[in-house]
């Protein structure tokens, strides 16, 4: 069968272009047999329809639609000033993207500071507009009061994933971005939280700035829920980068967890390439380097 191509145009092209037969669509069944089977899992942030769509050529399993679109892509200091409308509008464009390269990946968006902590039929209403908007799951931050809302979510039939560690959108009663779960305290309360958000259904679950041992521990201790790390070692399912620093575009210090994927490549897909096999392979994160 001769692939449809559209013909050349300016602004960049997103051509439809049907994936190689061999590249299975990513749903969420493929990801808990890829979980169970120990082939970790790749995710990429992406706020646009082009740059989703050449992570998806790459090879990048997931792409998500994080709220670090706030700070990446708008310039405010942190994630809190993001809102619904503002994650509605992102979600659409990367989705549009991918249908149109015929993509593969699953797409992940975030729910936004304030649009999950009222009720879980807040979340719910909140949740239906990023699913409307193309998402295939939705992301929440925090333990111990999200169950309840996970587990709501869930039996509606909305995937969630999951974020505990460093949660941005609660910087401000964090002190800043450190490191979690450190003490033995925290780390007892961290794992009650990742054991109950399994339990309640969360399918994924990004573990952010935690120590490479405890979230290996969790991640063995979690098989129905495959943990995504991001500066939590190598001992994780998988593994989340926001787009923009493993491109090296970071004009502040750089966090100890980010490699500049570009620096070795000459095209934006090849330095996404090299970090899917670099995940793949199990050569990024290195603990010694990119985690505590
Ligand atoms: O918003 C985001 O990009 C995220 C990642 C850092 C995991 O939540």
């Amino acid at each position: 069968m001769t692939p449809a191509t559209t013909a050349a145009s300016p602004y960049g092209t997103l051509p439809a272009v049907p994936p190689p037969a061999s590249r299975k669509p990513i749903s969420l069944p493929r990801l808990r047999e890829m979980h169970a089977q120990g082939e970790k899992i790749t995710m990429l942030t992406a706020y646009d329809a082009t740059f989703a769509a050449v992570a998806d050529s790459a090879g990048v399993e997931s792409i998500l639609v994080g709220d670090s679109l706030g700070m990446v892509c708008q310039g405010m200091p942190s994630t809190v000033g993001v809102t619904l409308e503002t994650m509605r509008h992102y979600t659409e464009s990367v989705a549009r993207g991918l249908h149109r390269a015929q993509a593969t990946a699953w797409l992940i968006s975030d729910l936004p500071f304030g649009s999950y902590h009222e009720s879980k039929e807040q979340a719910l209403r909140s949740a239906a507009v990023l699913m409307q908007a193309g998402a295939h799951m939705v992301k929440l931050e925090g333990g111990g009061w999200t169950e309840d809302t996970v587990h709501f979510l869930v039996e509606r039939g909305i995937p969630v994933c999951a974020h505990l560690g460093l949660t941005p959108q609660t910087v401000h009663s964090l002190g800043g971005y450190r490191v979690q779960g450190k003490s033995e305290e925290a780390a007892t309360t961290l794992k009650t939280h990742a054991h109950a958000l399994q339990d309640a259904g969360a399918a994924m679950m990004v573990l952010e700035m935690v120590p490479a041992a405890l979230s290996a521990t969790l991640t063995k201790e979690l098989p129905h829920c495959a943990t995504i790390g991001i500066g939590a070692g190598v001992g994780t399912a998988g593994q989340v980068l926001v787009l923009h620093d493993m491109l090296g575009m970071n004009l502040g210090k750089m966090p100890k967890f980010v490699h500049n994927f570009m620096s070795e490549e000459n095209s934006v897909r090849g330095a996404m390439q090299a970090y899917v096999r670099a995940v793949k392979e199990g050569r990024f994160p290195v603990d010694a380097l990119h985690a505590w």
